[in-house]
């Protein structure tokens, strides 16, 4: 899996004409690793640009995501993406979130398809669908679902990626070593840390991790944007990052590598410990019946350990 990617989240499900001229630009810059979902609405366009550019198949990585309301029909969620995207087979097939949706309404972790009856199904594709899926993993996994999914011995196939919010506030350290001992690579997403301009603008929005005093200077030091300090600090700590961008030169700075000293990779590793910033930097934390949590599951439900409301942990 190529290490930078192009995250295709729009800020709002579609962005048909939007996402089409990202995509082309980015393979035209150098892009080779595109990354979707079923729930961006969009597969589409990004197939419908990926074969415009005429980049032969086998040098492009492309991962699209199983939605939460097709945990219970995963041969056609993935026939579906497979049909939109046109692009001949899914590199990576990711369980977007544990949380599994049916007739509208979202399950506990108990009920029928748990993770485990999910994840065997797509399990399952890996024999079925062969010439049509290189390898899954999973979206939004702790290490609590993890140890669940592992605890059962019909689980043979180990995740091959766990994609999760990873920046210098969420470095996600405990589950990065667990995954490490694992095999499990972990992907960054929203590695800037930039929520959409609509959730930035409220009053309560959170800090900006591009902003962050010590990675301005450190863009200062390396003559570099914050974003390519961000993004080479998930590289270099090895992880894969899909920051998206639809702007050319933004595109072109974060495909950049920029080699950061370790003394300045432990200082962002210890951007967190300051007070109220280890968290999450996105938009999609609510109150529920369950208490706070993320698309009706609790903190608890997900293992997003110490996490409070808003997404702060301690
Ligand atoms: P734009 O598409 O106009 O470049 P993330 O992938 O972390 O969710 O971040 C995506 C957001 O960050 C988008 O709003 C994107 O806007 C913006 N962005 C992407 N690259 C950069 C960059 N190099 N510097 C500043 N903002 C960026």
């Amino acid at each position: 899996m190529p290490a930078v990617g192009m995250g295709c989240w729009m800020g709002e499900v579609g962005g048909g004409e939007r996402v089409g001229r990202m995509v082309e630009k980015a393979l035209k810059l150098g892009y080779r690793h595109i990354d979707t979902a079923a729930g961006y609405g969009n597969e589409e366009m990004v197939g419908k640009a990926i074969k415009e550019s005429g980049i032969p198949r086998e040098q492009l990585y492309i991962t699209t995501k199983l939605s939460n309301a097709a945990h219970d029909k995963v041969v056609e969620g993935f026939e579906a993406s497979l049909a939109k995207l046109d692009c001949g087979y899914i590199d990576m097939y990711l369980m977007h979130w544990p949380v599994a949706v049916v007739d509208g309404k979202v399950l506990p972790p108990t009920a029928s398809p748990t993770i485990i009856d999910t994840w065997l199904s797509m399990q399952s594709l890996l024999q079925t669908h062969k010439s049509q899926l290189r390898s899954i993993g999973v979206s939004n996994f702790s290490i609590k679902t993890l140890t669940q999914l592992f605890a059962d011995e019909r689980v043979t196939v180990i995740p091959a990626t766990n994609q999760v919010e990873l920046h210098p506030y969420l470095p996600q350290m405990g589950l990065k070593e667990y995954c490490e001992q694992k095999g499990i690579l972990l992907t960054a997403y929203s590695p800037l840390g930039q929520p959409p301009a609509t959730a930035r603008s409220s009053p309560d929005a959170p800090p900006l991790l591009l902003g962050d005093s010590v990675v301005v200077s450190l863009a200062e030091k390396y003559g570099a944007t914050p974003a390519q300090i961000l993004l080479n600090w998930g590289i270099q700590r090895g992880t894969v990052v899909i920051p998206k961008s639809e702007n050319e030169g933004r595109m072109k700075a974060n495909i950049t590598i920029v080699h950061l000293d370790e003394s300045d990779m432990a200082a962002l590793n210890a951007l967190h410990d300051q007070p109220g910033m280890h968290r999450s930097l996105l938009p999609y934390h609510q109150k529920g019946d369950n208490g706070s949590g993320v698309f009706g599951w609790s903190y608890e439900w997900l293992g997003w350990e110490g996490m409070g409301d808003g997404g702060v942990i301690g």
